[in-house]
């Protein structure tokens, strides 16, 4: 977490002609305000938080790829968005911390990186520059990249995909996602090892995300690998969590996502 008003300080400093730009994605402006920290340029997503979907994510990427700016569809959206902007950042930081905190306890994690808990490096620096912290959470799962995919292979309420910011919950594995064209030596100078896990902790009930957290974990880091046709039992004393009701079935998501990892290069 940078600190930005310590930045902006240095920046004076140094030289008065160069300017300071914060990508506020994560944090979105209603956790965050980098223009009154002295930040000259402030950039957001507005296909993450701001949005609140995923849906126009697809098409962002095309227009990144041919240059273009974005449609008034996009807009429309991101307008749209905002309107709930204040109502979705709440409980992204209710469901996050609880997420955060589940993790941190847990006999099946290494560690957790989420800035919202005092054991962050900077969490004195989130307190003094935000008023809340966002969904994402990250983890190091216990075990290696088998115990990371199984992990992944096991959720049922979380969603498998690298984007953020969503009403849907979603995890990753950044070495064979979103950073899979960093070279391994940077990613491991970058703490981005086979057992890193991302969250993008959603707006879902805070009971089914760690009902589903805690059984993905005791199937990932048992030494257990079911198969689609033999998914584990489900979490002691619950209800099998019940399927998503976004536009792709559970069965469907399963599918892709075995497709992915067979033609991954974990294999
Ligand atoms: C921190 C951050 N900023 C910006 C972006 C790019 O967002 P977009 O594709 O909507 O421009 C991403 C995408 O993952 C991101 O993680």
């Amino acid at each position: 977490v940078a600190d930005i008003k310590a930045c902006a300080d240095v920046v004076r400093r140094i030289k008065d002609d160069v300017l300071l730009a914060v990508d506020n994605s994560f944090m979105s402006p209603y956790f965050q305000r980098p223009l009154s920290l002295g930040a000259d340029i402030c950039m957001s997503s507005g296909t993450k938080y701001i949005n609140g979907e995923y849906e126009s994510s697809e098409l962002k990427s095309l227009q990144i790829a041919l240059g273009a700016v974005p449609s008034p569809f996009d807009c429309f959206l991101c307008n749209r968005g905002l309107k709930t902007l204040h109502i979705r950042m709440k409980l992204h930081f209710h469901n996050g911390l609880a997420v955060a905190k589940f993790l941190e306890s847990h006999p099946r994690v290494e560690k957790v990186i989420y800035p919202g808990l005092p054991s962050h490096p900077q969490y004195h620096v989130m307190q003094k520059q935000c008023t809340g912290v966002s969904g994402m959470v990250s983890f190091y799962i216990k075990g290696n990249k088998k115990n990371a995919t199984a992990f992944l292979k096991n959720l049922k309420v979380f969603t498998v995909g690298f984007s953020l910011g969503g009403f849907e919950s979603l995890a990753s594995s950044p070495a064979i996602m979103s950073h899979a064209s960093v070279p391994e030596e940077e990613r491991k100078a970058l703490g981005i090892t086979d057992t890193l896990i991302r969250l993008s902790v959603g707006l879902e009930d805070e009971e089914d995300l760690l009902q589903d957290l805690e059984q993905a974990l005791k199937a990932a880091v048992s030494g257990e690998f079911p198969s689609q046709n033999h998914p584990h039992p489900p979490f002691p004393g619950a209800e099998p969590a019940a399927p998503p009701t976004g536009s792709l079935g559970w069965g469907l998501r399963v599918s892709l996502f075995a497709a992915l990892l067979r033609h991954s290069p974990m294999d």
